[in-house]
């Protein structure tokens, strides 16, 4: 189901319902919003700056949003400029990104480089008078996002970071379940992203090494925190509404010792002002436990990624049944039951319940991520959306700016071995703590 049939579904309408409250960034594309748009007839010319892969999926998506025309092309790299150019031959094809920035037909830019360029590339892009919708994560360094933060906050352009969970149906779904108090008061967080791969490319020769594998060098990438933990930590301030404030952890390249920079192995504890903590983890040499975002409530715990969610139902018959086997086959010399505070712990599973009715995949708990409708088309679209409204969704800029620092804060701690905690020049209003 798309964002927007979602969104008809539930009876969003334009300026926002009850509905919305948890979602606040969908107010500005409801379907009512987007006639409102379309009945304009404009199309929202857009420049790609980026080519790669990221880049190209962009193109793809694109050419699915009927009021969107993709103007202009920017990369330095000419394998990835033609390859982008093969998909909107029309286009016209830049190697500088200034020259996009300065072309008048462009609306909207969408900036889709390494890391390490994030930054620059949009406060140029905002100066420029340019709509722009940049990959995540916001920038390499806490002193660039607070610098990005600033510029945004002064300008009149529309910025969008590509955190695409905001706009995927099953999240936003699940965002709305947490807050009406489905899995009552949240209690923690535990999200973890486990692969087993290298993360390398194949390079055609030796002094494309640093280019081609970006990810793998601290000059361009914060490693594995900006590339997967970013999207998850940003799940944990949207359902809590609150920043942590303090992260310890360890991070070491355990297993991919070739020559790489950044940590393939992360562990890390964020704690919140309340004494709620998030405990994250990620490695990217053995993926037997995949990728969750559990977030735990009194009452139940919802598993976005996989689109599920279960309660805590105290199953007491069970557990008593289970005690009286025990004691029958002698796996207890004594009955464990004398104190007041005994409960029966044991639980043969829990069941699961799909967030969407139409999910797929949840029996087998399989991670629904990586599926072909998993927000990004849909928050390209609300982009797309916002350069000919000029109207900029709640939260967005926001939500980045946190789960970037939170990312930044991560490597601090794991780099230096010490407790971080969240500088008062990086705070900024919009925080809760
Ligand atoms: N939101 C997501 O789920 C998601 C998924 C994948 C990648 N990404 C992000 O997308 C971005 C790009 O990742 P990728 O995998 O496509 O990398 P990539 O290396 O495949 O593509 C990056 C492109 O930028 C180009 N480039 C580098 N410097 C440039 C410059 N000065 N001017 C113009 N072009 C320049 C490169 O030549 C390359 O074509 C990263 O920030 C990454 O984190 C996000």
């Amino acid at each position: 189901m798309s964002l927007r049939q979602f969104l008809k579904e539930l009876g969003c309408i334009a300026g926002g319902t009850a509905l919305l409250a948890a979602t606040p960034w969908l107010k500005s594309c409801t379907p009512e919003k987007l006639s409102e748009a379309a009945a304009g007839g404009g199309v929202a010319r857009i420049g790609l700056i980026g080519t790669g892969s990221r880049g190209q999926y962009h193109i793809h998506n694109l050419l699915k949003v009927p009021f969107a025309r993709i103007v202009a092309l920017c990369d330095d790299y000419p394998v990835n400029l033609e390859a982008a150019a093969a998909l909107v031959p029309d286009a016209k094809r830049y190697t500088d990104y200034r020259r996009l920035l300065e072309d008048p037909e462009v609306d909207g830019v969408i900036i889709a480089t390494p890391l390490g360029l994030h930054a620059q590339m949009t406060l140029d892009s905002l100066s420029a008078g340019k709509h722009t919708f940049c990959e995540k994560a916001m920038a390499l360094t806490m002193d660039e996002c607070k610098a990005v933060y600033d510029a945004y906050r002064q300008s009149d352009r529309a910025l969008y970071y590509c955190m695409q969970r905001m706009y995927d149906p099953k999240y936003v779904k699940a965002f709305q379940m947490i807050g009406s108090g489905l899995i009552g008061d949240v209690v923690g967080m535990r999200c973890h992203w486990f692969r087993n791969a290298d993360w390398r490319r194949p390079v055609p020769s030796p002094e494309l090494e640093r280019r081609i594998n970006w990810r793998l060098y601290r000059e361009s990438s914060a490693g594995l925190m900006t590339e997967l933990a970013s999207h998850q930590l940003e799940v944990c301030t949207i359902v809590t509404g609150k920043m942590p404030t303090q992260v310890a952890g360890f991070g070491d390249i355990v297993y991919w010792k070739d020559g790489r920079e950044v940590y393939d192995s992360v562990s890390l504890t964020y704690r919140f002002e309340d004494g709620r903590n998030i405990t994250y983890e990620s490695l990217i040499s053995n993926k037997f436990n995949g990728m969750e975002e559990q977030i735990l409530g009194k009452l139940g715990t919802m598993d976005l990624s996989k689109g599920v969610y279960y309660f805590e139902e105290d199953d007491t018959t069970y557990g008593v049944r289970r005690l009286l086997d025990q004691l029958k086959t002698g796996v207890f010399a004594a009955v464990p039951t004398a104190g007041p505070s005994w409960r029966p712990e044991l639980r043969e599973s829990h069941v699961p319940h799909a967030v969407m009715e139409k999910s797929t995949g949840w029996v087998s708990g399989e991670s629904m991520i990586g599926a072909s409708n998993d927000g990004s088309l849909d928050i390209v679209e609300a982009f797309c959306q916002s350069c000919l409204t000029g109207e900029q969704a709640e939260n967005v800029v926001e939500e980045a700016y946190c789960a970037t620092i939170l990312c930044l804060m991560g490597n601090l701690a794991m780099d230096e071995k010490r407790v971080v905690t969240l500088p008062d020049a990086y705070k900024i209003p919009y925080m809760k703590f």
